[in-house]
Parts: C-alpha cells; structure tokens; sequence
C-alpha cells in the first residue's frame, strides 16, 4: 500500500503488537545499569580475582574484599543472581566460568582493564548523555578539547586508558591474527597502536612479520614495556608521530583500530588517504570500528558507541560498512571486503590498486 512504513518498521514487525504490549522490557532496559555498575564495582573491588583462589564464605568474603559487612551479602547474592559467581551448597561462593576466564587479573585472558575503563570514564561520561544530545557538544574534558593531549598529560587517567585499550582490543586482534592472508605480506605497522596489543597478538602467530605501532610520542614508554613484556623487542618497533602532520609509515599492511570513529568525515577521508600513499601497490589496509548494520536498525551496540563518541569527542561517529566502503574506494582501494572479528568490531579490508 503506498505511503504505509515497510514492514521491519512497523511496531508488529518488532515484535509489539498493542495486545501482547507489556512493560517488562522498558523497565529491563530502565533498571541495566544497576546490573552493570554491581558488576563495574565487583571488578574494582577484585572480587572475581579473590575469589578464583577458591570458593569463600561471606565472612571471610568481607574481609578479603574490603566491603561493610551491611551490604555485601546482597552485593554477592546479587552477583550469584546475575550469574557472574554461584553460591554451593556449603554457602560459598564461586566464579562463575566466564568471570574465572576473564576476570581473573592473573590470567592473560584478563579483561577487567577494560571494565575499569567503562567503570572510570564511561560510566561518569554517560550521566551527560541528554546534556550532548542537546547541545551537540563533547562532555568529556579531555578528548572533546579535540586532542589526546589531556589524556596523557595525567599519568593515571593515561593508564587506565590505555590498559582499557589493550583489553578492549584484545579479541578484535586475535580474530584478525587468524582471519587476514598475513602470508602474502611482511610488515605491518598499527596506526593509532596505543600500547601495542594489536600488533603483539599477530606478529607473535605469524613468526615471519616484523613492524609496530604509531602513535604519539607520549605513548612511546608503556609500548615498550609491553613489547618487552610480549618478548617481541626485536620485532616491533614504535614509530613516533603525530597522523595530522607526519606521513605514515611504510609497510605492506595498515592497521587502523578504533581510530576512525574518533574524528569528522573530513578527518576519516584525510585519514584513509594517508594510509593509501604510504602503502605500496598490493598493499592492505584494515579498518575496524563497532560497525553499524547498513540498515541501521540491528547494531545497538554500535549506534550507542557512536553515541559515546558524542559524548566523548568533537566529531567522532562510527559508521557503516557502506559508508566505510566508500570512502576507502574514493581515496583508490579496491578488493574491499567486510570481516567479523569479535562480538562488536568489524573490520572493512581494501587493497592499494595500481593507479587506474
Ligand atoms: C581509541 S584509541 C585506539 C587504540 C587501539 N588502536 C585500539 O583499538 O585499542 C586511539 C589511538 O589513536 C592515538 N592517536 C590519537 N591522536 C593521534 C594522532 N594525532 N597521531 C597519532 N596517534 C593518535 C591515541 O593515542 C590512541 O592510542
């Protein structure tokens, strides 16, 4: 019927006919951030690393974690509730397998870092979400100045950036490590590489890869330690630089990882345009980002990232695969293709063409 809203538009279509209309996920989605901030402060309390010694009754739970013993048989039940630790029969508690993996800060599948990052600037930055929908201006006071210079200049607030980096990268750069021809090529420089995950989980699976990362020169002193670290001194290097002044290094393959999504169209174009004139021809480039779905209706978590750059940058947006796709094929890519990584990042892939 002409002027009626296609289908995948229509309340029914998305599943709320007005006769089975109920509240209850309007008030699940009203109520998640009290989940998530019990789970944010289970992680700055450490209590899925004290608890991966072995399952703890409440009293000496107290005690390790360092709570008042008025909340804490909630704060725990609550966590069994949520299913993040489990409760036996002798009344101790346990973590549950995915918080022993992934919570536990001494195992290198650790991903905590990037739960103190949300927990210590987004969980603040989101209270200003209807102030930067309304006036269209950054609320974060370091990165909305447009730079990463505030960042840095304060040593802790860098610290946890860049840890939260690391974690927030991690899976995204193993799936790559597995999921890109990295046979057909020698070097790869990661633009924007921040501590250096990126390149250490893939040149550590492909023994024949040397390069490193670019980033700014502040970022110079936490690489190193955690190339040392990775025992990878000898394969990657860091390459200081600032990427609105200083050409881009030379390699066979560019990564840019989270980078586009922080600045303007103009920026991202300026961006791609400079990975393409320091590539040779045959050369690769891999973007990735939280991707938003080319219909622009599926990926909530992507468009409420992009929401997060609101918050957090100048003019930073992510963007689709489409869109990406296009500008890589206006500044000269071609062969270009889209790749899941994690649950949240896609990359788009192009390769540098001979001149047409
Ligand atoms: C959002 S972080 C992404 C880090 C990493 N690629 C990842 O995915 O975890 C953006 C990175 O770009 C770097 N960066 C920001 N401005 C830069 C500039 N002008 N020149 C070089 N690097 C810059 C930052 O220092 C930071 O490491």
């Amino acid at each position: 019927m002409e002027g009626a809203p296609a289908l995948e538009n229509t309340a029914e279509a998305n599943g709320l006919g007005a006769e089975d209309a109920s509240p209850s996920r309007i008030l699940d989605i009203g109520y998640a951030f009290w989940r998530s901030k019990a789970l944010l402060s289970a992680v700055e309390l450490d209590v899925f690393t004290i608890i991966a010694e072995g399952p703890q009754r409440l009293d000496s739970l107290v005690g390790r974690v360092g709570i008042h013993e008025r909340g804490a048989r909630d704060f725990f039940d609550a966590l069994v509730a949520l299913g993040l630790l489990y409760r036996d029969e002798k009344d101790r508690y346990g973590n549950s397998a995915d918080c022993d993996r992934y919570l536990d800060r001494r195992k290198p599948s650790y991903l905590g870092e990037l739960l103190t990052h949300l927990n210590v600037r987004h969980y603040q930055n989101w209270g200003s979400l209807t102030r930067a929908l309304r006036t269209g201006a950054p609320q974060s006071k370091e990165l909305g100045l447009g730079s990463y210079r505030a960042l840095y200049d304060d040593r802790p607030t860098q610290e946890i950036f860049l840890n939260g980096m690391t974690a927030g990268s991690l899976l995204a750069a193993q799936a790559l490590a597995k999921e890109f021809p990295w046979r057909d090529y020698r070097t790869i420089i990661d633009i924007g590489t921040a501590q250096g995950c990126l390149p250490v989980e893939i040149v550590y699976v492909h023994p024949h890869l040397t390069g490193g990362g670019f980033d700014l020169p502040a970022i110079e002193p936490t690489f190193m330690s955690y190339i040392r670290k990775h025992g990878l001194s000898d394969r990657l290097q860091f390459y200081p630089g600032n990427f609105f002044s200083d050409p881009l290094p030379e390699a066979d393959v560019h990564v840019m990882g989270r980078i586009l999504h922080n600045w303007d169209l103009p920026t991202k174009t300026m961006l791609l345009a400079n990975a393409h004139q320091a590539l040779p021809v045959g050369g690769a480039l891999i973007v990735y980002d939280p991707l938003i779905d080319d219909g622009r209706r599926v990926q909530a978590h992507a468009l409420l990232s992009s929401l997060n750059m609101l918050i957090e940058t100048a003019g930073g947006f992510e963007y689709t695969a489409a869109q990406c796709r296009e500008w890589m094929r206006h500044v000269g890519f071609r062969d270009i293709r889209t790749q899941p990584l994690d649950d949240v990042h896609t990359a788009v892939i192009g390769i540098k063409a001979a001149r047409e």
